[in-house]
């Protein structure tokens, strides 16, 4: 599919179809007042009885009338104006194209980018319009039948018509931007699909080497036998339990100077969690499989950040395990050394994200990271406090916090503080080691960091909970039910303006 920049009135075009936007109730201002016109007054009669009145989410679908270059005109319904943001914008968009690919459109005119957002530059609007439409073309289709007659179309050609004063590089570099990022989006969402039984720590190990041979990043994988060499003994106590090796997978990009300390992206890599002898449920643990979403984030981040060139230096460490029962499982009572020399109590063996965390926390100082993120489908707690809203964000640093929420408002993605006090970490002190892996019923998610902060000590962190954001169960224009990629767009961001 090829999304091309042209410029001109949006009437003026010959099109198979053109989108446009329409607020509540604005129905007597340009261009709906001449489109009217174009089409025979079939738009003054819909708003006349009500059938489309520019409620959000609403469509109308016209046919072009005597005088109208476009074959068919889309209205899609806007809401309010002084509540339409950048992130309704990529919705409205993603709604849109939903509708035209069952309607069997590959081709149209986009004229929304050009609707007025407080607060927005033209570049950020055409990025939104551009991840609108390439998120809603996005599906898992891998064990699927080919495509039938009659089933939705792919895109084939999209246009986004700017005015005559924006520039077509700005257009362009926009584009290219959002192009870069939903690669990146699409490529963690397809990790995340993909069923676990093809999906083995060495399934993502070589999906990331493939990655960053494509894209110019430096990649190195540390098999079991390193990885006891050098002494991960958390992360190898979680991958006891299964018969699949662990990787911890270790990608370099360099887009800043040589010697310029990186920043470093962690990503919770348990490609199906089980819960090992303290076995899950059945209900819903074919959901595990999206145990490994930090890891697609984190990957699909590096993807988007190769794609667009940034200027920084990247470094992302994905531990990559699988967490099962069996004979040679651990067992809640073990008392595993980690590599940072600490000893951990495991009381319980589902538990393992902060196992294999704590030590890729410990490894990645070696880069001296001037910030590390980590980003992890981490507890259910997180899900309870929050639902499928937000992610929440905890860390050592106000300064990063606020960057990383700053940069997920921006980005559509949203992220909620919760407090780390001191006095947490009381709640993983051992009797026997010196931490635990759980710290009771209560603000479990907040434990659980504060479990990570004892390996995360030596420099600026922000861990990142995205349990209820990792995965979509119902199912969304824009966002079909599965894996999200949740994050990619706000950490790019983050990425391209923290400095
Ligand atoms: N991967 C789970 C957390 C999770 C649950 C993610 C549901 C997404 C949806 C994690 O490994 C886990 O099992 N956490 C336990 C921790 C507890 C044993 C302290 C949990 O949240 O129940
Ligand atoms: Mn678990
Ligand atoms: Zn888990």
């Amino acid at each position: 599919m090829k999304i091309t920049v042209k410029k001109g009135h949006v009437l003026e075009h010959k099109t198979p179809c053109l989108v446009l936007g329409v607020f509540a109730g604005k129905y007597k201002q340009e261009p709906l007042v001449q489109l009217d016109q174009q089409v025979d007054g079939a738009f003054g009669r819909a708003t006349r009885s009500k059938e489309f009145t520019g409620r959000k989410g609403e469509t109308l679908l016209l046919h072009g009338g005597s005088q109208a270059p476009a074959e068919r005109i889309l209205l899609v319904g806007l809401g309010k104006e002084s509540t339409f943001s950048l992130d309704s914008l990529r919705q409205v968009t993603s709604s849109a194209v939903k509708l035209l690919v069952q309607k069997q459109q590959g081709v149209f005119l986009l004229a929304l980018q050009q609707l007025p957002i407080k607060k927005t530059a033209p570049a950020e609007r055409i990025q939104a319009v551009t991840e609108g439409v390439l998120l809603a073309d996005y599906r898992y289709d891998r064990y699927l039948p080919k495509a039938q007659p009659g089933q939705p179309v792919s895109l084939e050609r999209i246009d986004l018509l700017i005015p005559g004063e924006e520039g077509t590089a700005m257009a362009k570099a926009a584009v290219a931007a959002a192009e870069a990022i939903v690669s990146g989006v699409c490529f963690a969402r397809d990790l995340v699909n993909a069923p676990g039984n093809l999906k083995s720590p060495e399934y993502l190990a070589m999906q990331a080497v493939a990655m960053a041979e494509q894209t110019g990043i430096r990649a190195r994988l540390l098999d079991r036998r390193e990885l006891e060499r050098q002494g991960f003994g958390a992360m190898l106590g979680v991958a006891k339990g299964s018969e699949r090796e662990p990787y911890l997978i270790v990608l370099e990009y360099q887009g800043g100077a040589e010697g310029e300390k990186p920043i470093a992206l962690v990503g919770k890599g348990v490609t199906f969690d089980s819960g090992g002898i303290s076995l899950k449920p059945a209900e819903k643990m074919d959901e595990m499989k999206m145990d490994m979403g930090g890891a697609a984030t984190v990957l699909g981040v590096m993807q988007a950040a190769a794609r667009m060139k940034l200027p920084i230096n990247l470094v992302a460490v994905v531990p990559a395990v699988e967490n099962m029962p069996s004979g040679r499982a651990i067992r809640p009572g073990d008392i595993l050394t980690s590599l940072s020399g600490k000893t951990i109590e495991v009381l319980n063996t589902d538990a393992e994200g902060r196992l294999i965390l704590a030590d890729a926390l410990t490894y990645v100082g070696r880069y001296q990271p001037r910030v590390v993120i980590d980003l992890a489908t981490l507890t259910g707690a997180c899900i309870i406090a929050l639902g499928h809203q937000a992610a929440a964000a905890l860390g050592n640093h106000e300064g990063l916090m606020r960057q990383i929420i700053k940069a997920g408002e921006r980005s559509g993605e949203r992220f909620w503080q919760l407090p780390l006090w001191d006095e947490y970490a009381d709640l993983v002190k051992s009797d026997f080691a010196d931490v635990k892996n759980t710290g009771g019923r209560a603000a479990g998610t907040i434990t659980a960091a504060a479990f990570l902060q004892q390996f995360a000590d030596k420099y600026k962190w922000a861990h990142l909970d995205i349990a209820g954001m990792a995965w979509e169960e119902q199912g969304k224009a824009g966002q079909p039910k599965g894996g999200t990629g949740f994050g990619v767009r706000a950490l790019v961001e983050y990425l391209r303006t923290e400095k």
